[in-house]
């Protein structure tokens, strides 16, 4: 369905350093696929999140989303950013209902999807409130609502929970597998958080950087265990869990040293 190939992105290079962001990766992710990518900062997570999303072209190598090459951004890729990427002149079914406007989705019809996806999130009750009223776990929510409220096949998320409390962190990776669990669909999220990546990646993909090469990749089952229990802490403190995040932080720190400098 999500077919990266042989994708490299060189950014211009600094100070005479070609900076090669990432080197020739390849991966193919099913629909119904929770992929998590993990790994030190600079190893090329924004950069092949951002060219799935198509806002940056490949140097080398290609996107491509069900049979067709990614040229640009479209509808059916949502995004959700690490923080404030709301329009704060806007209330909150407005932001919600951003993308169907640009698409010329009638008021009546764009208010009914976005009320729904509200409710989704849990936000029904703040819908007219300004988006500068809400706390930061409450504003990530709303931008989870806008990213679903264009029904997308694929969602990027860009480290969304890193500047939340835990509490709130775990709320809403909870939604987080709701909705993907609903969707059927793709979703790519990036973390520094070994843990959370544990939880929510049906594939994990670990990073090394300089240049920027996906190093390991692993199939997870404890997503799947929370949706069939309900029990995000029994998940986590199994045997089991802990066991893969110790071999998990060993692989992420020898993979962090690894880099060519
Ligand atoms: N617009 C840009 N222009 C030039 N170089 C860039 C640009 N964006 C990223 N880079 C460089 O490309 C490399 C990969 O950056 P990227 O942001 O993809 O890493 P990351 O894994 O997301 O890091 P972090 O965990 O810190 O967010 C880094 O060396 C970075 O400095
Ligand atoms: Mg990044």
């Amino acid at each position: 369905m999500l077919e990266i190939k042989d994708l490299s992105i060189q950014y211009p290079a600094s100070k005479g350093v070609p900076n090669l962001a990432l080197d020739k990766v390849s991966l193919t992710i099913e629909a119904g696929e929770f992929v998590v990518a993990l790994g030190a900062s600079g190893c090329g997570k924004t950069t092949l999140l951002n060219a799935i999303a198509g806002f940056i072209a490949p140097t080398e190598g290609e996107v491509v989303l069900d049979g067709k090459v990614v040229e640009g951004p479209g509808f059916e890729r949502g995004v959700v950013f690490q923080k404030h990427a709301l329009m704060p002149w806007m209330n909150v079914i407005e932001n919600v209902e951003f993308g169907l406007r640009l698409r010329h989705v009638p008021l009546h019809e764009r208010r009914r999807i976005g009320m729904e996806c509200l409710r989704r999130v849990g936000l029904s009750d703040v819908a007219h409130r300004p988006v500068y009223e809400l706390s930061g776990g409450m504003q990530q929510r709303v931008g989870v609502a806008r990213a679903i409220a264009s029904s997308p096949h694929v969602m990027l998320l860009d480290e969304p929970l890193g500047a939340l409390d835990a509490f709130t962190r775990e709320s809403i990776q909870e939604l987080l597998l709701d909705l993907w669990n609903d969707s059927k669909g793709v979703f790519f999220f990036i973390t520094h958080d070994v843990e959370e990546a544990l939880f929510l990646a049906t594939r994990l993909i670990i990073m090394a950087p300089r240049p920027g090469r996906i190093m390991h990749e692993m199939r997870l089952p404890f997503a799947r265990q929370f949706l069939e229990t309900r029990d995000a802490r029994g998940t986590k403190a199994s045997a089991e869990f802990i066991a893969m995040r110790e071999r998990v932080l060993t692989l992420v720190h020898e993979t962090s040293s690894e880099g060519v400098h």
